[in-house]
């Protein structure tokens, strides 16, 4: 784990919000989770003005279309210099593999590609009606096997997934997990959520956490009470 594991998810289509948040976060947590949210609304104008804000972001775009267009949107997506990007496995390894291809062009500087396995929004009922009728975690295990096969980095993953796809995936496959709640903050819509704590012990990477920081009085503070939680 990275001494601050924390991706802070600015959940806003306010640019103004955003900046502000991040002002705030500098040096308290490890990274920034901009969505399609904020994508959409700001675009390429809008990361950058983000992007300084002193560590990676994590661009969570959830590519999923033809390898070749995939692989035009990840080019397109290179110069902004994300750490980490997300991708849907369900677009299969072709796809996955133009992608990891176009972003090892950038070097160094490459984005870490993120697979997006089963969506947590849907139920087995769901998944059935789209003719999915495998157990949904057999389904996670898989896609995610498959992600690593296909030359990505690791996935985005539920807490209950976690202990078993790093049992499956090896140490250095990356697992970031949203869904976490201190004891200390509300759940809100979150169903199934693990502390950062029950989280990093049972192997994730990183800790994708929004509301418990961005809806407390000080985000600084409430990052900083996460991480020292951790250290002990
Ligand atoms: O505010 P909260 O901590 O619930 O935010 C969690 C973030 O992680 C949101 O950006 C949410 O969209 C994202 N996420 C999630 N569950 C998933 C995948 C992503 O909560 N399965």
């Amino acid at each position: 784990m990275s001494s601050n594991p924390i991706f802070c998810a600015v959940d806003t289509p306010d640019l103004v919000k955003a900046e502000k948040l991040g002002g705030q976060l500098r040096g308290h947590v490890h990274g920034l989770k901009l969505g399609l949210e904020f994508f959409m609304a700001q675009g390429a104008t809008g990361y950058r003005a983000l992007s300084g804000f002193g560590g990676p972001v994590f661009l969570d775009v959830k590519l999923h279309d033809i390898p070749n267009t995939v692989a035009g949107a990840v080019t397109s997506l290179l110069p902004l210099q994300p750490g980490f990007m997300t991708i849907h496995t369900s677009g299969g390894p072709a796809m996955m593999r133009a992608a990891a291809e176009t972003a090892a062009k950038a070097g160094q500087m490459r984005p870490k590609l993120l697979g997006v396995t089963v969506l947590t929004s849907l139920d087995a009922k769901d998944l059935a009606a789209v003719g999915q009728d495998t157990h949904t975690a057999q389904q996670v295990t898989r896609l995610a096997k498959l992600a690593k096969e296909s030359g990505l980095d690791g996935v985005v993953c539920s807490p209950e997934e976690v202990k078993v796809l790093r049992q499956t995936l090896g140490p250095d496959f990356i697992l970031m997990v949203p869904g976490i709640r201190p004891s200390w903050a509300a759940a809100g819509d979150q169903k199934r959520v693990m502390t950062p704590r029950e989280a990093i012990n049972a192997g994730a990477t990183y800790l994708v956490i929004g509301r418990p920081i961005t809806g407390a009085a000080d985000p600084a503070e409430a990052a900083q009470r996460i991480t020292q939680e951790l250290a002990t």
